[in-house]
């Protein structure tokens, strides 16, 4: 037996100010989708924005159902909606944020383990790393380098091809 342990570097920033351009400017698509969120039942609206390697960029937000799981998160909004409008084009960045009527979101929203699942598929498909930055209505932003820092030991059928 041994014991082995994962080390998982992630950055701090105090606000955008600190981002480069590019990441700034993802930045604010997310704040701007999450003002499309349709979520009635949590009044917690998330926005998200993928920039792909063509240098377009794929907003998405979150979309509540009566019906509560048919509903989808806008992390996955967002990748889907990006892979079915550009299938080769592999995706570099994705920004996440959130909004609240109800309660003040000032330290960074990170995403739900069915979104990481997603985006450890999209990371697999492309073979890229995908950086991640998260910030709350307003605050700090967290950024990571990739999914796998996010979520080690994953689920990938395809790696193992
Ligand atoms: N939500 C997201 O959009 N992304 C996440 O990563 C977690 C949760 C949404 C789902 C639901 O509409 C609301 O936030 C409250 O859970």
């Amino acid at each position: 037996m041994k014991k082995e342990q994962f080390v998982l570097p992630y950055f701090v920033y105090d606000n955008e100010d600190e981002l480069k351009d590019q990441d700034a400017a993802l930045l604010h698509l997310a704040h701007d989708a999450a003002q499309s969120a349709y979520a009635p039942y949590s009044r917690f609206k998330v926005g998200a924005a993928v920039r792909m390697a063509n240098g377009e960029t794929v907003t998405g937000c979150n979309i509540e159902n009566a019906a509560y799981p048919s509903g989808l998160c806008a992390e996955r909004v967002a990748l889907f909606r990006a892979q079915a409008q550009f299938p080769g084009i592999a995706v570099e960045s994705l920004a996440i944020t959130a909004t609240s009527t109800e309660i003040d979101i000032s330290s960074p929203v990170a995403p739900c383990g069915a979104c990481r699942q997603v985006m450890a598929e999209v990371e697999s498909r492309y073979k890229q790393p995908i950086r991640i930055l998260c910030q709350g209505a307003k605050g700090p932003i967290v950024a990571f380098d990739s999914v796998e820092i996010l979520m080690p030991f994953t689920f990938d059928t395809l790696a193992r091809e």
